[in-house]
């Protein structure tokens, strides 16, 4: 079954080309990686899907909800809205808020939820990204870590339809990365439909059934991650990849090196 669909999404700021015609499938249950330097227009790509951005041309399906992203209504945002969890790359939590607040928030203001009821879920959801003994910490109380596990978590707690992750662990420290991938692995097997930008191939590799690499508002090419990483066929892909391998090792050399000092 295909839980989401993009048709010719087109976006320009200032008549600056961001989306020049993307076209992705994604069914039900599955994984979808995205990778692209930077200033590909990732961002803009999960941003326009949850119209945080609104598209200039294209058409979208998501869930059973289809929409022209030329003459979408108020509704149906709302509608889309509330099938898509969104986790920021900088994580974007409310600053005034404890950590149960900032996932409670989702569904009280907007789903009307009971606050008590919300409070339970709000709750479950932390204990399981491991934050037992975080409700009533405010962000600036958190480690970069928990605050991801917070953001992880708001995203989680309405129990979406599709979960957007935009580069989610790259503000952290390195040695947290693998314990943030190992959460968001989780999530992946747990059958949710998912986009994550990240450039983390040992998380592609394992947990996603589709790898996509972007370039200037296009997507170039897509596969299985093993295709794509070990015999990418497009010029593009290969610099990429071999700039990416060099940057990764250099990460683990220096990471290596802190551990030895
Ligand atoms: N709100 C905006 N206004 C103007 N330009 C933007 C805006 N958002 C993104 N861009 C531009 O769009 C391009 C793609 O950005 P982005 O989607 O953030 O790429 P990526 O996430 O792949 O690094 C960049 O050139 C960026 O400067
Ligand atoms: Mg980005």
């Amino acid at each position: 079954m295909i839980k989401l669909r993009i048709e010719n999404l087109r976006k320009s700021f200032d008549g600056n080309k961001v989306l020049d015609g993307i076209n992705l499938g994604l069914e039900a249950g599955k994984v979808m990686a995205v990778l692209g330097p930077s200033g590909s227009g990732k961002t803009t790509l999960l941003r326009c899907l949850n119209f945080l951005e609104r598209a200039d041309d294209g058409k979208l399906l998501i869930d059973d909800v289809a929409v022209d992203c030329k003459a979408v209504s108020k509704k149906q945002i709302l509608a889309l809205r509330r099938k898509i969890g969104f986790v920021f790359q900088n994580y974007n939590l409310f600053r005034h808020m404890t950590a149960e607040k900032n996932v409670m928030e989702g569904l009280v203001t907007p789903r009307g939820v009971p606050a008590k009821e919300a409070r339970e879920m709000a709750r479950a959801v932390l204990d399981s990204v491991g934050l037992a003994d975080k409700y009533y910490s405010y962000p600036t109380q958190l480690s970069g870590g928990e605050q991801q596990r917070v953001a992880i978590a708001r995203a989680m707690v309405i129990n979406p339809e599709i979960l957007l992750l935009d580069e989610p662990t790259s503000a952290l420290d390195p040695e947290l990365v693998g314990e943030a991938m190992q959460i968001i692995k989780k999530i992946a097997r747990s059958g949710i439909t998912m986009i994550i930008v990240t450039h983390e191939m040992s998380f592609a590799y394992e947990a996603a059934d589709y790898a996509v690499f972007m370039d200037k508002g296009t997507i170039v090419e897509t596969g299985n991650p093993t295709e794509l990483f070990d015999n990418p066929q497009e010029e593009r892909t290969r610099q990429f990849l071999k700039r990416l391998h060099r940057d990764n090792r250099d990460n683990r050399d220096n990471r290596d090196n802190r551990e030895k000092e």
